[in-house]
């Protein structure tokens, strides 16, 4: 039973979702999203996106459950591009100076958006070297990652002068060409189980941790810290935030940019 006084509760929900989370569901293809959306409703015995939507509000365990199932994987190239503007503008030229052959790794890369992303500003700072770690934790998306492909709705921040020097245009799917995947090395890596390596000047992990307790939270944060060069930077996702980053032992030279204090920043000839 569907009966609400809303005309389009689809629509509705989504208005909802996007005001407290900003996250804009109405981006997705709706008969896919809507059938996700009634059926954890019918999960909860809701009978309308309403009442789902009261039932969310009132419990915060279904709201993170419902949060999990529609973004788990979500991605794009350049997500939140002012902040990879920022990256490429002030972080990197920065990274730069510690290091001619620069460390990266993506973890939690999803579909692959984010590594690519930042093969892209890498590959712009040639003659630089990079090799770009790329891990997750779900091995069925890793594939998909390694293959490269992208729908127009990942390219939208991406130029057209990037578009045509990148990707290979096949219908209305992108594919990445071979030089943006050379450098970069596919693994599966559970962030909450398994050791990490080190000598990283820069780690990504952006839109993984939101569903992690604050413990399992502190600890990565800290285990992220001992895995970077010192000058290194964590670039964390734009709704999340390391309230101790002090305590850790970070600087943060710009929002969502946490940095190990460098012992001593060594120009490279
Ligand atoms: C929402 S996507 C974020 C993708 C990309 N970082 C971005 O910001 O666009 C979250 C990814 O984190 C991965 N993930 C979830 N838990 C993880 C864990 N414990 N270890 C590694 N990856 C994990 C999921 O499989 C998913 O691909």
């Amino acid at each position: 039973m569907r009966t609400t006084s809303i005309a389009d509760d689809y629509l509705w929900f989504c208005e909802q979702v996007k005001r407290k989370t900003g996250l804009d569901l109405q981006q997705y293809k709706r008969p896919q999203m809507e059938r996700r959306l009634r059926s954890m409703a019918d999960r909860v015995g809701a009978h309308n996106l309403e009442e789902y939507w009261a039932v969310l509000e009132r419990d915060a365990q279904q709201f993170a459950y419902f949060i999990d199932r529609i973004t788990i994987n979500v991605s794009e190239l350049f997500r939140n591009p002012e902040k990879f503007e920022e990256l490429r503008q002030v972080i990197l030229p920065q990274l730069r100076r510690l290091s001619s052959s620069l460390k990266v790794w993506s973890a939690g890369c999803s579909y692959g958006a984010e590594p690519y992303s930042l093969a892209i500003l890498l590959e712009e700072m040639r003659p630089l070297s990079y090799q770009i770690l790329a891990t997750d934790v779900d091995e069925s998306i890793l594939s998909k990652a390694k293959e490269g492909f992208f729908a127009p709705e990942d390219m939208r921040n991406v130029s057209p002068e990037w578009k045509q020097k990148y990707f290979i245009q096949q219908g209305n799917r992108y594919q990445v060409k071979p030089e943006l995947k050379r450098n970069i090395i596919f693994r599966k890596h559970n962030l909450l189980a398994d050791p990490f390596e080190t000598g990283f000047h820069l780690i990504v992990c952006r839109n993984v941790v939101i569903y992690f307790t604050e413990e399992a939270k502190d600890r990565l944060y800290v285990r992220f810290f001992q895995s970077l060069v010192p000058g290194g930077v964590l670039f964390v996702g734009s709704t999340e935030r390391i309230f101790n980053y002090r305590e850790i032992g970070y600087e943060m030279p710009l929002s969502f940019f946490y940095r190990k204090p460098a012992m001593e920043l060594r120009r490279v000839a």
